[in-house]
């Protein structure tokens, strides 16, 4: 499906909701509804929660709705919740918005519209939120990925992680050159986890497996997403993951023989022959929470880290081509990650200087997941800005 065609399902399928399009200045849409009809989002001043109006929420996307990932997926949890809320709530989005000072104008903007709840959800918009916040006592943030917190600002995330390890596992089998790869974004600790636990499930079915990496220093760009795809294959990857926002690098393995992975959304409906599953993270049971929450009065910020065992991630869609003892070994570690009897980050573990940096059977703490600047054994080069 084009970016264009999914666009216009994700509008047929806006639930019963009122929607109304503005184009802003900087050519960033912005998209409100609600179950009942509401008022424009004119600028106002803030104004103290009235029980008998909607909680209005705003949301704050750094790409595309379109994109197909990251972004998609945070849309289709905006407009469960709105479905579910009803008229106890008035949600909005505004999309495209770069990690820049335009996002603090955003920011700004929401509140003046009158939003009490805004929820950021990208890494890069970390600075903004702060400052925005810092101004704007009364209106609540949640910032997604970030770590900063504060009285009005609470940080999120899903364990991706987990969803590039379940992935790694069918990429150990499925590679018959024994070279992954990886299409990363934005060198931050997220997404170095991410390559690593790739490699690490890969290499839990086969041993010789080693993982190359190229960075597009962006979350979403079709373009540059695809060039690194081919630059992988041309280095001899045959299987591919990304941490990056639209199918490009699926469509680019279809073109070329090769096969990867859907992330943050489902993708299979871009390149089925490829496809190899996608790891699909579920904001809905967060959103939900939250708004709960702020409904009762009972918001208070805190530090979220939700993944295969709280239903916030998964991978779908593994093909029947794909060995049956491989597709029930993804069973069993998600049972385990249900559980709580398997952790990823379960060592013996070493850097790819050979520096053992969790002894066996010792289980990597937050503080380790959150710091993580390294690259497993078997991944080739370094971190970006590391020595
Ligand atoms: N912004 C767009 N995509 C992502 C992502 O995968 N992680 C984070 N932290 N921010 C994003």
């Amino acid at each position: 499906m084009t970016l264009f065609a999914k666009r216009q399902w994700l509008k047929m399928v806006a639930l019963s909701a009122v929607s109304l399009a503005t184009l802003t200045a900087c050519g960033q849409k912005e998209e409100v509804s609600s179950s009942s009809p509401s008022p424009a989002p004119e600028p106002a001043p803030a104004q103290a929660a009235d029980p008998a109006q909607p909680l209005q929420v705003g949301f704050m996307y750094v790409s595309p709705i379109g994109d197909g990932g990251w972004t998609y997926q945070h849309e289709q949890a905006r407009q469960a919740v709105q479905q579910k809320f009803g008229d106890k709530i008035a949600t909005s989005f505004v999309e495209s918005v770069p990690e820049g000072p335009d996002a603090e104008r955003v920011l700004r903007d929401m509140a003046g519209q009158g939003k009490k709840l805004v929820f950021a959800t990208s890494f890069g918009f970390q600075e903004y939120v702060q400052k925005a916040a810092a101004d704007l006592p009364d209106v609540k943030f949640e910032h997604a990925t970030g770590y900063k917190r504060g009285d009005n600002v609470a940080v999120y995330d899903s364990k991706t992680f987990e969803g590039a390890y379940l992935a790694g596992i069918v990429a150990g089998a499925m590679s018959k050159t024994n070279v992954v790869g990886v299409v990363a974004s934005v060198p931050i600790p997220e997404v170095v986890r991410n390559i690593n636990s790739f490699v690490l499930g890969a290499q839990s079915v086969n041993p010789a497996i080693t993982g190359k990496v190229v960075w597009v220093n962006e979350w979403f760009s079709p373009p540059k997403e695809a060039e690194a795809a081919n630059s992988l294959i041309n280095g001899g990857v045959d299987v591919l993951y990304q941490n990056t926002n639209s199918p490009a690098v699926l469509k680019t393995a279809q073109e070329r023989g090769a096969f990867a992975f859907g992330k943050d959304g489902d993708m299979s409906a871009h390149a089925p022959q490829a496809h190899l599953g996608s790891a699909v993270i579920n904001w809905e049971p967060y959103y939900t929470q939250v708004i709960e929450q702020t409904l009762a009065g009972q918001w208070q910020s805190g530090d979220f880290w939700w993944g295969v065992k709280e239903g916030a991630m998964d991978l779908v869609k593994v093909p029947d081509s794909v060995p049956a003892e491989i597709r029930s070994k993804v069973e069993t570690v998600k049972a385990g990650l249900k559980d709580g009897s398997f952790a990823v980050w379960t060592g013996p573990i070493s850097n790819n200087q050979g520096q053992e940096l969790l002894a066996d059977g010792v289980v990597a703490d937050d503080a380790f997941l959150r710091g993580i600047n390294f690259y497993v054994q078997g991944v080739e080069g370094k971190v970006p800005g590391t020595p």
